[in-house]
């Protein structure tokens, strides 16, 4: 009687060790904490048609507040912008305010305070090659700087992640006005209504 306990028990027991997998829980006691109730956003149902889950999101979505930018980080893209991309932005004082001040705070370290590439950083020889923005070379217009802006140009990192798509345009305001300044022509007229 003893030893047939015994058999028992030991073919019990390996037969629980055998189907132990150490990967997986075992005994759930709370199942529900295991296996969610709801559906899984991109599990697979028999209720969705042709195993269709959650929707997924479209080539052409952008995120809120996205301005998408068209022209590619290319010598074509850029040219393209040079000479297509305008600024749709009124030229008030309020928004030439706000490009002076961000212009401040991002550019004016390399570029100077009055856009002739002379800021603090190149005279303390820590970039050069920063140029004038009445440098006749580049002749830049205001669809060339959004772009540099928006993709960088060689040492010039991009702000499309620091500025939104008006605050790019403040700046672009900004910096044609210093363009004008360092060639000494008439400072061009505000408009009336703001944006
Ligand atoms: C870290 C220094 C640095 C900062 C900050 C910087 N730039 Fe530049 N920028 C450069 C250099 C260097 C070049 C020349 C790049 C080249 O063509 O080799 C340049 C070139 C340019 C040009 C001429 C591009 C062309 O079409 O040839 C424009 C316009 C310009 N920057 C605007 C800006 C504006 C606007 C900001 C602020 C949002 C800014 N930069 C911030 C270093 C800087």
């Amino acid at each position: 009687m003893r030893s047939l306990f015994t058999i028992v028990l030991l073919s019990l027991s390996f037969t629980l060790v055998s189907c132990f997998d150490k990967s997986k829980p075992n005994y759930q006691y709370f199942p529900n904490m295991y296996e969610s109730l709801p559906y899984d956003t991109y599990g697979e149902y028999d209720i969705f048609p042709e195993e269709q889950s959650a929707l997924l999101l479209d080539d052409r979505t952008i995120s809120r507040g996205f301005t998408p930018y068209d022209y590619e980080d290319s010598s074509e893209g850029y040219s393209a912008a040079k000479s297509d991309l305008k600024n749709e932005m009124s030229y008030t004082q309020e928004n030439l305010a706000e490009g002076k001040q961000l212009y401040t705070i991002y550019c004016a370290t390399c570029h100077g305070d009055k856009g002739d590439g002379k800021g603090y950083l190149v005279e303390r020889e820590k970039i050069l090659g920063v140029p004038s923005y009445d440098d006749q070379g580049r002749a830049i217009t205001e669809g060339s700087v959004y772009h540099v802006m928006w993709h960088g140009i060689n040492t010039m990192g991009s702000y499309a992640s620091q500025m939104n798509n008006s605050e790019l345009w403040a700046v672009t305001h900004y910096v044609m006005q210093l363009k004008d300044d360092l060639e000494g022509n008439e400072p061009r007229e505000f408009e009336t209504e703001s944006e």
